[in-house]
């Protein structure tokens, strides 16, 4: 979603601030600008789309100014133009948010009594505005800044500039994510480190309420209570924060590839021979009696994989939800509940909110999260890293397969210590999940097979997926990525639904992926298969060697995957899943990493 840097610097800014914006252009957006004081003037430029409309118009009209601030902005409040792009600037206050302020049409009316009236539909503005109010009544920039503050309901990240100073900014967190970033003489902020990285690698993260008052040389933070409050300066490593595609040409095919070298780095951090290690105080699965599983999306369709694991292997109870019904639903958690939420971002409003829900209720909060200093991170109990790397494409790929790995990790143990898996089969589940990564680039060379498939797909307008057990959550997925980068309308269902109504959509136009393995469901998947195909169905069969030389002859195409343990297939089925969304993207010519109206970080509910 919205990105923020701001920069406080000894030289020319608005470079700056469009570079550290382009290292925040994954995150989503529809409308740039920038803003800078210059000989004490604040001055702004702002373009709709792309950054390369902002660099093109700073080429026209460049801005001058050794301070700035800098916006990437997903529209929630007011279309994607330039008058609602950010900054907004209110006389003398400039100001760029991240999040919503959610009583901003009461404080309009208020300031209306004043006779201040926005120009844009956005929420934000009222930000800018109200603290010129403040200005006008006699306050200086901290305190009508923070007074300001003080009104707002809602959740955000703000940066202030201010006119006649150069060598102020004001930073609030309440919701969204900010960073400190310090340099030699200069000082930056963005709304997360991986802005920052090419200028400082010393990062301070504001904690939930802070507030920050930034010059050149110093930081003062104060946290909800207006208490002084002392951060530390972490050391972030520069490699974490890189953003390249290293001759790819997509962040998405990057992230495809890197999956079996991310996932065999992963499995080191949580094995010691046939021991698996988690950080922090143990998890004692045997007085867990139940857990309560909460994502969105992608994440969602992992912990659902993860039901299936736990409740198998390990005869423990799981619910999933997906966060946005769960936080409302008020659902009863019951005595020894173990309450988990997976977060690439660690920043998801709804997935945040959940937590926040099971904070007094639950036995232990326990997060799976790619970004260890994310809120979801430091908000749990314990929290496990999924070690994906910092992924780019909005698309989640490689973080998919990593939570899996670390929640299939968390069922062995839970089998295990429960005593549902004996020694013997762990070390032989172990050896096979190690074997993985080599197996997962034997699917990754199916590309050519499924590069063709795609360019009919791409031709589709609806595709169906089906799979069964392990399978069902597979499919899922595998629609969620088709329809996010191809625009083309995919479903998925449990195979066995299908007579249950989807079966009216089948013909000959629909082509249907069957995601199935040769295991113990094989022959029910490949009769509603048969089902599909007798009403003229054109079947995409993804399965093994076995599977194809049972069911694969009369199907349109099929995909054959190396065999592994049922237990390990959702990690090599998620391969094809992805692929074929990104050929099928790339043959029709769509923004596979920026896809329209997505961000890769839902910070808003
Ligand atoms: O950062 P999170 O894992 O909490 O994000 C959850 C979803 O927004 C995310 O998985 C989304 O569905 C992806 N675009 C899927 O590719």
């Amino acid at each position: 979603m919205c990105g923020i840097v701001g920069v406080l610097g000894n030289h020319e800014v608005a470079p700056t601030l469009v570079e550290a914006l382009k290292r925040l252009e994954y995150r989503g957006y529809d409308s740039a600008g920038i803003a800078t004081v210059n000989d004490g003037q604040l001055d702004r430029r702002r373009a709709v789309g792309k950054l390369v409309n902002l660099s093109d118009l700073l080429v026209h009209e460049p801005l001058a100014g050794k301070s700035g601030i800098g916006h990437t902005r997903w529209a929630t409040h007011g279309a994607p133009t330039t008058i609602n792009a950010h900054p907004h600037q209110a006389g003398p206050v400039a100001v760029v948010h991240n999040g919503i302020i959610e009583n901003f049409r009461e404080l309009r009316t208020e300031l209306a009594a004043h006779g201040l009236t926005p120009s844009s539909e956005t929420d934000t503005e009222t930000v800018a505005m109200l603290t010129q109010h403040h200005m006008s009544e006699g306050l200086s920039p901290v305190e009508a800044a923070g007074k300001t503050i003080d009104r707002l309901n809602g959740a955000f990240a703000l940066v202030f500039l201010f006119e006649g100073q150069d060598n102020l900014m004001i930073a609030a967190r309440r919701g969204s994510p900010l960073a400190i970033g310090h340099g030699d003489g200069e000082m930056y902020v963005g709304s997360d480190a991986i802005a920052l990285a090419p200028l400082t690698d010393r990062i301070t993260y504001l904690d939930e309420g802070d507030r920050a008052v930034i010059t050149r040389t110093s930081v003062e933070i104060r946290d909800a209570k207006g208490r002084l409050a002392n951060r530390a300066i972490k050391q972030i490593q520069m490699d974490a924060a890189r953003i390249d595609k290293a001759g790819y040409k997509h962040f998405m095919a990057k992230e495809i590839a890197e999956q079996p070298t991310v996932l065999a780095d992963a499995l080191r951090g949580y094995l010691d021979g046939d021991s698996i290690i988690l950080p922090g105080e143990p998890l004692d699965f045997t007085k867990i009696e139940r857990m309560t599983m909460v994502a969105c999306g992608t994440a969602f369709y992992a912990c659902l994989t993860a039901k299936y694991w736990f409740e198998q292997l390990a005869g423990l109870p799981v619910e999933v939800d997906v966060a946005s019904e769960f936080r409302y639903r008020e659902p009863p958690i019951t005595a020894n509940t173990v309450a988990l939420f997976v977060s690439q971002s660690g920043e998801t409003a709804d997935t945040l909110a959940a937590l926040r829900y099971c904070r007094e209720k639950a036995d232990r909060i326990v997060s799976v999260v790619n970004v260890a200093e994310s809120s979801i991170a430091r908000e749990s109990d314990l929290a496990l890293p999924i070690h994906a790397g910092v992924e780019v494409g909005v698309a989640s790929t490689k973080a998919f397969t990593c939570q899996l790995n670390v929640l299939l990790l968390l069922a062995l143990k839970a089998a295990a210590d429960r005593g549902r898996l004996s020694p013997e089969a762990l070390s032989d589940t172990l050896a096979s999940l190690r074997a993985l990564p080599g197996i997962l680039n034997v699917a990754l060379d199916r590309g050519g097979v499924i590069r063709k498939a795609a360019r009919r797909i791409a031709e589709s307008r609806d595709v169906l997926f089906l799979g069964r057990g392990l399978m069902y959550p597979l499919a899922l997925e595998g629609a969620l990525k088709l329809k996010e980068i191809s625009y083309i309308h995919a479903e998925a269902y449990a195979s066995g639904e299908l007579k249950h109504g989807p079966i009216a959509l089948i013909d000959k136009s629909v082509p249907v992926v069957v995601m199935a393995p040769r295991d113990t469901l094989f022959d029910k998947t490949v009769s509603n298969m048969q089902e599909v195909m007798a009403r003229g169905g054109k079947v995409l069969l993804i399965t093994d060697a076995a599977g194809a030389a049972e069911a694969g002859q009369d199907v349109w195409q099929t995909v054959i995957l190396p065999e592994v343990p049922p237990v390990l297939s959702p990690l090599l089925y998620a391969i094809p899943a992805q692929l074929l969304a990104y050929h099928t993207a790339v043959a029709k010519g769509t923004d596979v990493d920026q896809p329209r109206n997505l961000a890769k970080s839902v910070t808003v509910e």
